[in-house]
């Protein structure tokens, strides 16, 4: 079993990566959690799959559980989500030394986490995602979320869990579409990276099928990779930043154009922002290119939708990242460096037209 570290001082934990884990979840959870009641929240496509073996596990383990079943997708990550997760809580007769678990992807994982982190000011949780972009990216780092209105991830904390357990083996059962939208969250860590063997890796990776058997392979790296970044900057006001990559115009394109999937509209932004640095001479000519084929490998859109800038700027003004009218763009000088470009707000426009 591989385990890394997010060894934040005040919080360190762990997440252990292996095809198999969730049928060792019970001893896993328990080497980190005293006896004690365990609300596991999951998502009506998760729960009918893996929610019975789940609760057998802890179970089997020392610990009482009780269940929350939301139904999937991104509209439960709202306040009346969290609601019925807090009225299982409350009906199960939850306190403060009990627990939360998290079965499920980014969207049970940004629910869980916020619920665990606001109820009696703070329930210890653990994530178990199941969807790839869950475990490549969401379930680390701490950041728990509900949209609100018009706006995604308007509400939130940051509220690190106690472990990580991601098994390679549950996302068997997540659709094709599901799967190839997480991979774009991997290219875009390994276009950051100044480690090449997680370039190399995706070299390798030719088709859905090909990243269904190395997924634990790109979980490792891709966690490792924003696990420093996270030890380096928990609040996101520094470094972490440029977990950004390719996410400004890529939240853009998720909002403006109907069934977008996150990781769809991330692999679209980073090519759009590429694309144009490499006009700015910000960015190595052939840098976009090299994304794109790894994009394009596993079938990821690689066309910037037809908006107009105006659009665009009216969109990314509404940015929670938008700070003292500058936008903070993440650009690539080539593969492996990553850099922080501010633009202001009133030369955004000029900016975009290239
Ligand atoms: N907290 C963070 O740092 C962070 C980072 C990136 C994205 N996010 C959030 O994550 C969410 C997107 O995550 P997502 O793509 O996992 O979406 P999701 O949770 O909606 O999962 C996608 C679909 O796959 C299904 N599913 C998940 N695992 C499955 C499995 N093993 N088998 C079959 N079906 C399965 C789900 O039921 C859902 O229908 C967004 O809300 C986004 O804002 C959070």
């Amino acid at each position: 079993m591989k385990t890394l570290t997010v060894a934040l001082p005040a919080h360190p934990y762990e997440i252990r990566i292996e095809e198999g884990a969730a049928a060792r979840l019970g001893a896993l959870i328990a080497a980190v959690w005293s006896a004690r009641k365990v609300l596991i929240v999951s998502d009506s496509h998760v729960a009918p799959l893996y929610l019975a073996a789940t609760q057998a596990q802890l179970e089997a383990a020392g610990f009482t559980t009780a269940t929350s079943v939301i139904p999937a997708g991104e509209a439960s990550k709202t306040l009346a989500g969290a609601q019925r997760v807090y009225a299982d809580l409350v009906a199960n007769g939850f306190s403060r030394s009990d627990g939360v678990v998290a079965l499920g992807g980014g969207v049970v994982g940004d629910l869980a986490g916020f619920v665990a982190s606001t109820f009696m000011r703070g329930l210890s949780y653990i994530q178990v995602p199941t969807s790839l972009l869950a475990q490549v990216d969401s379930s680390v780092g701490g950041k728990t979320a509900l949209d609100f209105g018009a706006g995604k991830n308007v509400i939130g904390t940051f509220f690190q869990p106690d472990l990580v357990v991601i098994d390679p083996l549950q996302l068997k059962t997540l659709s094709q579409r599901n799967l190839v939208e997480g991979y774009g969250e991997v290219v875009k860590m390994a276009a950051m990276s100044s480690d090449p063997s997680f370039w190399k890796l995706l070299e390798t990776i030719d088709s859905p099928a090909a990243l269904l058997a190395h997924a634990g392979a790109c979980s490792e790296y891709a966690i490792a990779a924003k696990a420093a970044l996270v030890v380096a900057d928990e609040r996101d006001t520094g470094a972490r930043r440029l977990l950004n990559f390719g996410h400004t115009l890529g939240h853009a394109a998720e909002l403006l154009v109907p069934d977008t999937l996150h990781g769809e509209a991330v692999s679209m932004g980073m090519m759009a922002i590429t694309r144009l640095c490499e006009r700015h001479g910000l960015t190595a000519a052939g840098t976009a290119d090299q994304i794109a084929g790894r994009l394009q490998a596993v079938g990821l859109p690689t066309n910037f939708p037809a908006l107009t800038v105006p659009q665009l700027v009216d969109q990314i003004r509404l940015d929670k990242k938008v700070k003292a009218d500058k936008v903070v763009l993440v650009t690539l000088a080539q593969l492996g460096e990553p850099r922080l470009h501010p633009v202001p707000l009133a030369a955004l426009p000029e900016f975009l037209e290239g």
